[in-house]
């Protein structure tokens, strides 16, 4: 079995053993339940479930939501989805405890890294009005979610992402937890193979993962990174700059880009439109539209959309939906993006989507998928390959 290490940077939480015991224990939990406990949902819906709903009402259920209403009141269904819920909160807890421990050091360190010699930048504003979609929910049950600021020079949200989200990813993502952006520069070297882009955008950064990522495919383009919670961005510039990877840092909505019309060549929203509201997305895909230059070129990468999958498929992927705070994903599976492409000023036939490469293809992880792939509950958070939407201008 390969085991992978999460990269060390200089703001990177470092547990005491007994925190990495109880952060693997949380993890191997997980793998457990979803692996061993989950599956037997299926049995509970095609023995009992499903032929009571028959006889009730004469027919198959319709749809997902059918499905679910009845697996609520299932006790095998009840106890699978509370242990997985509750394991992502143990999972979530067990690297706070990490954080708070040396929260002061690592802002320091965070501090003394802004101050500079740096290579990117950092640009936040006290004033920012985080949109509600974020700052009233706790994205996949992370406490404080993206937008908390707990303390001057919070960098809380990006630690519990970057560390938690490895975990939670069983390191999917990759020792630099960059796989989403290295997956995406794939997919952009595939698509266009002759694009050299001076200005790339990415919406959506986090603690800057996926944006390390990109940079290390386009080494020569100016890169620019976007996110709307504070304690994120001072983190993933601290992060960047331990890796010495120049990004520079705006804290931004993609509904109100500050950058001028037709200035980018490459905008790319990765694993984001998922933790926004439905009519944020049609506002990103606008604001994308207008700050690339004429055949510019913009790449969304998304959970795979529910067309196509059988109602029972459907009703197992929704589960973050209701169960891990994660609101806006069922609706997003059900977006047309084509529609938002050509509600922005693409045109249709310049749009496209479809299967790509995954992380674990991009970080060389086939170990990490099979695990990924075999989860029951939730998504399987493209591991074998991702679903992207990309369109030129
Ligand atoms: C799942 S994370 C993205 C992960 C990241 N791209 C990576 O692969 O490491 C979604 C991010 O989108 C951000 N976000 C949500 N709405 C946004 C908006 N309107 N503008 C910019 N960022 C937004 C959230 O704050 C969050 O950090």
């Amino acid at each position: 079995m390969v085991m992978v290490i999460q990269e060390k940077h200089a703001v990177l939480p470092q547990s005491t053993l007994d925190e990495a015991a109880r952060q693997e224990f949380v993890n191997q939990l997980g793998k457990h339940v979803l692996n061993e406990f989950t599956p037997g949902n299926k049995a509970a819906y095609d023995k009992e479930v499903l032929p009571a709903f028959e006889r009730a009402n004469g027919r198959d259920p319709k749809n997902r939501h059918e499905i679910r209403k009845e697996m609520l009141s299932h006790p095998y269904y009840q106890m699978t989805s509370s242990f997985q819920r509750t394991i992502q909160e143990m999972m979530w807890n067990s690297v706070d405890e990490t954080i708070q421990r040396q929260l002061p050091q690592l802002i320091a360190k965070a501090e003394e890294i802004a101050k500079g010699p740096t290579k990117g930048s950092l640009a936040l504003k006290p004033d920012f009005d985080i949109p509600r979609y974020v700052s009233e929910n706790d994205h996949h049950a992370m406490p404080g979610g993206y937008a908390t600021d707990l303390c001057p020079g919070d960098i809380t949200a990006g630690a519990l992402y970057d560390k938690g989200a490895f975990i939670y990813t069983q390191g999917l993502f990759g020792p630099r937890m960059d796989g989403v952006g290295k997956a995406a520069s794939l997919m952009i070297k595939r698509t266009w193979p002759d694009l050299a882009p001076k200005k790339i955008l990415e919406i959506g950064c986090t603690a800057g993962g996926s944006t390390i990522g990109i940079a290390a495919n386009f080494p020569d383009a100016e890169i620019h990174a976007i996110d709307v919670g504070p304690a994120l961005l001072r983190y993933a510039h601290a992060r960047a700059e331990s890796f010495g990877v120049p990004i520079h840092f705006h804290q931004m909505s993609g509904e109100a880009l500050e950058f001028a019309d037709e200035s980018f060549d490459l905008v790319c929203c990765l694993a984001s439109l998922h933790e926004t509201a439905y009519q944020a997305t049609f506002n990103i895909f606008k604001e994308a539209h207008r700050v690339l230059k004429p055949g510019g070129k913009f790449l969304c990468s998304e959970l795979p959309p529910y067309e196509g999958l059988d109602a029972w498929t459907q009703f197992v992927r929704d589960w973050d939906t209701y169960n891990n705070a994660e609101p806006y994903w069922g609706r997003v599976h059900e977006l047309d993006f084509g529609d938002a492409a050509e509600q922005a000023g693409f045109s249709r036939a310049n749009y496209n989507q479809g299967h790509g490469p995954g992380i674990a293809e991009a970080n060389a992880l086939t170990q990490a998928v099979e695990v990924q792939n075999k989860k029951f509950m939730g998504s399987t958070r493209g591991g074998g390959q991702a679903w992207y939407a990309w369109m030129t201008k």
